[in-house]
C-alpha cells in the first residue's frame, strides 16, 4: 500500500497558510508554490542513494559522499503541476522534465490522456509527478497510468494539498505509488473543491477565471 508522508516542517506550513489565503494575488501565489515545491523537493530527496569518493581536504584525504548519479524526472501534471516545476528543478537542476495532460470527457467525466511526452530512458528513471491538488485523484491515477503505460518503474506522486478521496483512489489504483503532500485537508465539496483547500491552483497561478 502507497505510503503518504505529510511535510509539516513549519516553513512549509507557514508558506502553505498564506497560498490558501484568498487575498494572496497570483504574483505572490506563484512566487509562493514555487517556494514550497523547493521545500518539499528537499524532503523527497532524502532517499537519494550517496556513493563514497576520496577529496583532498587543505588537510588530508577524506572520505566523502556524493550522489549516485541517479537518473529522475519531474512530470507536471498540466495545467496547474508547472508552477511547481521550477521549485523542484532548483534542487536538482539536472532531473528531466516530462508533461501529462489530461482533460475530462464530458460524458463518463473520465480523465482522457491528451498529451504525454517523457524522456527517452522511461525505465532507468525515477518520476515526481507533481500537481498542487490531489482532489477526487482519477487525474493523478490516469498520469500515473500514462507513466506505467510507457515503463515508468519508480514514481513518487507530490501535491500541496490532498483530500481523502484522492490518496485512497491512488493507494487502491497504485499501491506502489507513495504520496508527499503538504497537508491532508477535511474532504471534496460538491462540485469536487478540497475544503477548505485553495480554490482552483490552475486559476490562482495563472490569474484566469
Ligand atoms: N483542483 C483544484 O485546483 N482545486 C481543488 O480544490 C480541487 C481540484
Amino acid at each position: 500500500m502507497s505510503k503518504v508522508y505529510v511535510f509539516d516542517h513549519p516553513l512549509i506550513q507557514h508558506k502553505l497558510t498564506y497560498i490558501r489565503d484568498k487575498n494572496t494575488g497570483t504574483k505572490e501565489f506563484r512566487e509562493l508554490v514555487d517556494e514550497v515545491a523547493t521545500l518539499m523537493a528537499f524532503e523527497i530527496t532524502r532517499d537519494m542513494p550517496l556513493v563514497e569518493i576520496d577529496t583532498e581536504t587543505p588537510i588530508q584525504t577524506a572520505k566523502t559522499k556524493v550522489l549516485a548519479g541517479k537518473k529522475l524526472a519531474i512530470v507536471p501534471i498540466l495545467r496547474a503541476g508547472l508552477g511547481m516545476v521550477e521549485g523542484v528543478l532548483k534542487l536538482i537542476p539536472a532531473a528531466k522534465v516530462g508533461h501529462v495532460g489530461l482533460y475530462r470527457d464530458p460524458e463518463t467525466l473520465k480523465p482522457i490522456e491528451y498529451y504525454v511526452k517523457l524522456p527517452a530512458d522511461v525505465e532507468e528513471r525515477d518520476f515526481i509527478l507533481v500537481d498542487p491538488m490531489l482532489a477526487t485523484g482519477g487525474s493523478a491515477v490516469e498520469a500515473i497510468n500514462s507513466l506505467k503505460k510507457r515503463g515508468a518503474k519508480h514514481i513518487k506522486f507530490m501535491c500541496l494539498i490532498a483530500a481523502p478521496e484522492g490518496v485512497e483512489a491512488i493507494q487502491e489504483a497504485h499501491p506502489d505509488v507513495d504520496i508527499y503532500i503538504a497537508a491532508l485537508d477535511e474532504k471534496l465539496n460538491d462540485h469536487g473543491y478540497i475544503i477548505p483547500g485553495l480554490g482552483d491552483a490552475g486559476d490562482r497561478l495563472f490569474g484566469t477565471k
